[in-house]
């Protein structure tokens, strides 16, 4: 059930967390699912919903200094200088667990993953519970994450709480580093900018030691329901496929014609506002019965590495166009 993130509702909320209940709040990249992070039946219910693989660590959410302490052992300077930049917001660090943290929560990993967001609704709900919370994404395991209540209703329909705190500002999940090898390393970029967290640590190495162990990095994830394909321009997509297809462009172009639909994903090109928009599109054109989506590529710089990896994902397998 969906209700408005009104102080009732989120006390509501922090009362089924810590009866070991799952429910779906916002944060500022996407909505997630969230349960008390030291409860592993209440984790494994997480797994049963999303119907995601034992083997995908999930992240915990904390609302301060104490919480990390109880998930997390002794930081690094980096990963310090990090979390004084960056928290709360949407960067996750993968730290070396405590054994507050149940296995069912990293899969079984030595690390968890940490996040303290910056969402009013999400701190207020994690400070209410007392308790980190371990939240995943709110959809099916491998489809396109929410960015909306509704997006979260579409899928996850038997909740028995979905707070509703409007559409998410940043739209894209959290960019996660890892601390887990002696150098930090990029595992997932999101949104925070790699060249914003250079500026403060300095170059990053980009992928982990097992990428395997990332399941978010797996090449198909993201995906909508139809075949989504990346040109690099409008006017490179065949005429002949336009009368079936919708199209998402970054910005308006005159070369979008003959497509069944255009959506326009921001006015002037902006990636922070293609990505606050980007994943709405994709669940709006995902049930719209078109045959194939096409995407047009933004620039891999800044937001725009996040926007084209879940693009690259969202493309995945899906069956090359007849030309
Ligand atoms: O923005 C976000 O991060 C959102 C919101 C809800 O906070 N959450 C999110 O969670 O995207 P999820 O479960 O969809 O993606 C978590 C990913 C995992 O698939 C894995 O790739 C990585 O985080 N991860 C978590 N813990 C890890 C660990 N200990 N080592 C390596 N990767 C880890
Ligand atoms: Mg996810």
């Amino acid at each position: 059930m969906i209700r408005p993130a009104t102080a009732a509702a989120i006390a509501a909320a922090a009362d089924l967390i810590r009866r070991g209940e799952v429910v779906a709040f916002p944060t500022e990249t996407v909505y997630g699912l969230g349960a008390d992070a030291t409860n592993a039946e209440a984790v494994a219910r997480i797994f049963a919903i999303k119907h995601r693989p034992s083997f995908d660590p999930l992240i915990v959410h904390i609302a301060n200094a104490a919480m990390c302490a109880m998930v997390a052992r002794a930081l690094p300077a980096a990963a310090v200088a990090l979390t004084e930049r960056f928290w709360p917001g949407p960067l996750t660090l993968v730290l070396p667990k405590t054994e507050r943290v149940p296995g069912i929560v990293t899969a079984g990993l030595p690390t968890v993953g940490v996040r303290m967001p910056e969402h009013p609704v999400a701190r207020a709900l994690i400070e209410s519970a007392g308790t980190p919370i371990a939240e995943p994404s709110a959809n099916r395991f491998g489809s396109v994450s929410p960015t909306a209540a509704a997006h979260v209703e579409a899928q996850l329909a038997s909740l028995p709480l979905i707070l509703d705190g409007g559409p998410c500002r940043v739209g894209l999940e959290s960019t996660i580093v890892s601390f887990a090898d002696t150098e930090p390393a990029l595992l997932r970029p999101g949104g925070i900018a790699l060249e914003d967290l250079e500026r403060v640590i300095g170059p990053l190495r980009i992928g982990g030691d097992s990428p395997s162990l990332a399941p978010g990095q797996l090449p198909r994830h993201y995906a909508p329901r139809v075949p989504l394909e990346i040109a690099a321009a409008a006017r490179d997509i065949p005429v002949s496929a336009r009368a079936a297809a919708a199209l998402l462009l970054p910005r308006a172009d005159p070369d979008a014609r003959g497509f069944a639909h255009v959506e326009v994903l921001s006015d002037d090109g902006a990636l922070t506002t293609v990505a606050a928009n980007l994943f709405a599109a994709l669940h709006r054109l995902g049930a719209g019965g078109y045959a194939r989506i096409y995407a047009v590529a933004v620039p891999e710089t800044g937001l725009g590495r996040a926007i084209m990896d879940r693009l690259r994902r969202a493309s995945e397998g899906a069956p090359a166009a007849r030309r």
